[in-house]
């Protein structure tokens, strides 16, 4: 008797930079990917490069993908399958589920960006196990996940967990793209706050490594910042110290209001490691309320930069699993 082929599934991350696309089999085992630069001109553009992607992807099949979960850096409303606003890419008031099942003739599924990706931790990654989660996605915005006993929270229609737009500072600078809030997370400690960062320390070290790194072209981004702050250079360090530390500030708000058993740290800006959570963890241990600081152990993400993809490849096994019963 041939064998029956396992399920595959499509796990689709936008992202504010880029975007990717895995084909993915029940045991989370990625068999192809692709990734590009997210397109930010129009929506309409960016919506045909999704879809030519998850067709790309979806050709290289060794058999018929059965859905595609996609996780989406937005607002949604669950009920309608809407994507109603994003703060980093060009998506509002649109039907998303509809368009995409009407162009890619297959089940689809939608949740934000940062809940998928909470939910590969919490299934199979450094969440493994327990039930009370809180995740922090670092990279062009800070996206939130939150795992309630053993379930994502999605708030009254869909789109709670916005841990980037917690205000950190009331009177701090105004939040990027359609955000019309000042001092978020996200404009404290993303990677958008480190660019910032870099170039205002480099202003005040003009001798440092990372002024003159600037001064030659170079783009102060996580990858430049954390291989000279490893060289010891004054300036990245003093960058990573404050994003360190406005990490620290948000983890400890959430620490005590949630007291999850694991807070897990993931995105593009986790690269630099124990440079964010030294800081962070720090500040937690200084101004956090026990028992919930003490208990906590906060973590860098297992998956890296694919929890978001694995995360809706895990979001699509989940409905399909739950619509057979
Ligand atoms: C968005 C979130 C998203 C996060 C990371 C934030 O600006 O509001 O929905 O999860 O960026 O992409």
């Amino acid at each position: 008797m041939a064998a029956v082929p396992e399920k595959l599934v499509i796990g689709f991350d936008l992202g504010g930079t880029n975007m990717a696309a895995g084909l993915v089999d029940a045991r989370l085992e990625v068999l192809e990917s692709l990734e590009m630069e997210t397109p930010t001109a129009s929506q309409e553009e960016l919506l045909s490069a999704i879809v030519s992607m998850v067709r790309d992807v979806s050709s290289r099949a060794p058999s018929p993908v059965s859905a595609v979960g996609f996780g989406i850096p937005s607002m949604i409303d669950q009920q309608h399958g809407r994507a109603v606003m994003s703060v980093n890419v060009p998506l509002a008031d649109c039907d998303f589920v509809d368009y995409m099942r009407s162009e890619l003739g297959m089940p689809v599924f939608i949740d934000n960006d940062a809940n998928v990706a909470a939910l590969a931790e919490a299934r199979a990654g450094a969440a493994l196990g327990a039930s009370e989660v809180i995740m922090i996605t670092m990279g062009t915005g800070i996206g939130g996940g939150i795992i309630i006993d053993g379930r994502v929270y999605r708030g009254f229609t869909g789109s709670a967990a916005e841990l980037g737009h917690m205000v950190i500072d009331a009177n701090g600078p105004r939040c990027q793209g359609s955000c019309e809030n000042y001092g978020c997370f996200e404009t404290m400690a993303s990677g958008t706050a480190l660019k910032r960062y870099a170039r205002e320390e480099a202003l005040s070290q003009p001798k440092s490594a990372l002024a003159q790194a600037l001064a030659s072209g170079e783009d102060p981004d996580g990858a430049l910042l954390t291989s000279l702050a490893l060289e010891g250079d004054p300036a990245s360090l003093a960058v990573y110290e404050k994003i360190g530390f406005y990490t620290g500030v948000g983890i400890t708000s959430l620490v005590n209001i949630f007291n999850p058993e694991v807070f897990v740290v993931g995105g593009g800006l986790i690269k630099a490691g124990e440079l964010i959570l030294g800081p962070a963890r720090k500040l937690l241990m200084e101004r956090g309320l026990r028992p919930n600081r003490d208990l906590v152990r906060v973590v860098p993400a297992k998956f890296g930069a694919d929890a978001g993809m694995l995360g809706a490849a895990c979001l699509a096994l989940d409905e399909l699993a739950a619509t057979v019963q």
